[in-house]
């Protein structure tokens, strides 16, 4: 016998724990199918730059305690370009504050609620498939624990990453793709140092794009530019922190405490945009349906704006008996999507070494002194990373 649940949800990161949370505080069933242990899905490390519009949304689905506690409020951030650090003031510029707080632990806070609560969630499900999303009666098949699996459901949320099953599962004729792979990487690291800065530092550099970020007041994440061939093992923490002093300006070298890595990995660069989000009875949420290059951190709070979009059409259809909401939940998430994406796709523009440089490099110096000394250059990339509202 099948089982039955109003919403299947695919994937167990922030968007799918999140939807589940949200619908299950108004009543609304769902199970979440994920392929890898609770474990493995929280080893994954990723950005910690929270805007408001998220924080809201992580405690309306009442998982906001630690994050509030722990999470440390960002009035602005800094720029460093040629040794020299510029101020960007979010809180005199858009009135907001962005919170620091690791994705990580994001996560950490959704399972534990989750599984407080009781809600079911299949882990180490594997062959998950959606099924019959265009008719009136989605299925999603699977594999656990060695024996088939299967269930019927009204919804299928695709929550389940850029590299998951649901949205390859569609026709192909019926999605479209839009993508830019960047020329180079990151390569982040983790310590448990001292922040070289209260806050976090964007820097342009000839050598290459660097930033220091954190995760608390005692845990640092720092990331260089890199070339897409470098191999990890060439690069041994003493490596990491001699190329990262030779991009700071002289104040954060003389600051910066090194430390042994907790975790150190490259990651590619990608913007990336399916459209539409909504097939049938199948949303795509999150990952699922767009990446953005991690520069201005867009990329959890995107996940947040599509699960608020998707929440509220669900309610509508739950509550009020009206699709208006699934009906334009995919034109509503990608108007906000595509800013996003055009956001972290200049931050990354503005900010990296590119291959040819010559031209692109007058262009981003010109636009970075703009920003220096225009209130509304300044304003235009503070509202844009404190969040653009949903
Ligand atoms: N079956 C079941 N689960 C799957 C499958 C599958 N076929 N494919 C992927 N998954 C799971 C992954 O194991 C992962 O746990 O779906 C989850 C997707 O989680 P994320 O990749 O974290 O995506 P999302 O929840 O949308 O989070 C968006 O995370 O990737 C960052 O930068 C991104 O911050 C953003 C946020
Ligand atoms: C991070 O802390 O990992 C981080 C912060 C800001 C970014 C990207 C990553 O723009």
């Amino acid at each position: 016998m099948p089982m039955r649940t109003q919403v299947a949800i695919i994937g167990a990161g922030p968007s799918g724990l999140l939807l589940g949370q949200l619908l299950h505080k108004h009543g609304i069933d769902n199970i979440i199918l994920e392929r890898h242990t609770p474990e493995y899905v929280l080893e994954r490390i990723r950005a910690g730059v929270i805007e408001q519009g998220a924080v809201d949304l992580l405690t309306e689905a009442g998982v906001g305690e630690r994050m509030h506690a722990e999470g440390l409020v960002h009035d602005g951030t800094q720029i460093c370009v040629d040794g020299v650090r510029h101020r960007i003031d979010f809180k005199a510029l858009t009135g907001k504050s962005v919170t620091v707080y690791g994705q990580t632990e994001i996560t950490r806070d959704l399972m534990d609620a989750r599984r407080a609560l009781g809600i079911p969630s299949i882990y180490e499900a594997y062959d998950v498939a959606p099924h019959d999303f265009s008719g009136q009666h989605p299925r999603v098949t699977y594999r656990h624990d060695g024996k088939e699996g299967a269930i019927d459901c009204d919804f299928i949320a695709g929550c389940d990453g850029f590299h998951g099953v649901c949205r390859k599962s569609v026709p192909p004729g019926s999605i479209k793709n839009y993508e830019r792979v960047y020329p180079f990487g990151w390569l982040g690291l983790l310590s448990d140092t001292p922040p070289v800065s209260e806050e976090l530092i964007y820097i342009r550099h000839q050598l290459g794009f660097a930033l220091c970020s954190m995760r608390s007041t005692t845990r640092s994440r720092y990331y260089l530019q890199c070339s897409l061939a470098e191999d990890i093992d060439a690069w041994p923490d003493e490596r990491f922190w001699e190329e990262l002093k030779l991009r700071l300006d002289d104040e954060a070298r003389a600051a910066l405490v090194t430390g042994p890595s907790l975790e150190k990995s490259i990651a590619p660069l990608r913007s990336f945009v399916a459209e539409p989000l909504r097939f049938g009875r199948l949303f795509l949420a999150g990952d699922a349906g767009h990446i953005v290059p991690p520069t201005g951190a867009k990329g959890l709070n995107l996940a947040a704006s599509d699960v608020y979009y998707l929440w509220q059409a669900l309610i509508e259809f739950y509550k009020q008996k009206s699709s208006a909401g699934l009906d334009h939940y995919s034109a509503r998430a990608l108007a906000r999507i595509w800013k996003a994406e055009r956001f972290s796709w200049w931050m990354t523009t503005l900010l990296h070494t590119f291959p040819d440089q010559a031209f692109e490099g007058k262009m981003q110096a010109a636009e970075l002194d703009y920003i220096f000394n225009s209130r509304s250059a300044a304003t235009a990339l503070a509202e844009n990373y404190v969040g653009l509202p949903f």
